[in-house]
């Protein structure tokens, strides 16, 4: 198993002043750390009924993309606000660094499909606690969330699981 810790770039005071940003695209431009990422976010769900894939605009399309097809789910698009063509669903929410919207296609999740929310990271918990409000708006039922990395001390992964989702995270930093 590759160490997946090494292949995130940790970048000092973007995209501002206090921030450390966690950069994965060192990890996603590694075949055997994409492979082992992809392997250890879709293994805890192998022979459970996902339907679909929920991934938030923009690294978790490329993970939950990946991860739908390990699990043979569809893929649902959670996506930044306007971008969407057909009529959505809307959900406000704040970030670590600033204010925005998410959006899904309202006949995108049908009543009691059962859907694993994938990202890249949780900080503070704002977008996951937004996507799972429209997956649960949209008549889903989210089975869990998953993450490559836990910004724990920022407090998402506990204000999700308020909601009595399972949570499941590969690295905590
Ligand atoms: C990042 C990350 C998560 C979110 C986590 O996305 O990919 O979606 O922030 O932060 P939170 O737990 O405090 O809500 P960002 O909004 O920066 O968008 P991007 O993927 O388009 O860069
Ligand atoms: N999203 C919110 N906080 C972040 C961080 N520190 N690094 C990367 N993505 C983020």
């Amino acid at each position: 198993m590759t160490d997946l810790s090494s292949l995130i770039r940790a970048i000092p005071d973007y995209p501002k002043p206090g921030i450390v940003f966690r950069d994965i695209t060192t990890l996603l431009r590694d075949r055997d750390g994409l492979r082992d990422t992809i392997d250890a976010l879709a293994g805890p769900y192998r022979g459970v009924a996902i339907d679909l894939v929920a991934g938030v605009e923009a690294r978790g399309f490329i993970l939950g993309g990946a991860v739908a097809h390990a699990l043979g789910a569809g893929f649902v698009p959670i996506r930044k606000k306007g971008k969407l063509p057909h009529v959505v669903l809307a959900q406000e929410y704040a970030l670590e660094y600033g204010v925005d919207a998410i959006e899904v296609h309202a006949d995108a999740i049908g009543p009691g499909q059962r859907v694993l929310l994938v990202d890249d990271l949780i900080a503070t918990g704002g977008t996951a606690e937004a996507a799972l409000s429209l997956i649960q708006r949209s008549g889903g039922d989210c089975h869990a969330a998953a993450f490559v990395i836990d910004l724990e001390e920022l407090g998402g992964s506990a204000r999700l699981r308020k909601h009595d989702v399972a949570v499941h995270s590969l690295l905590s930093f």
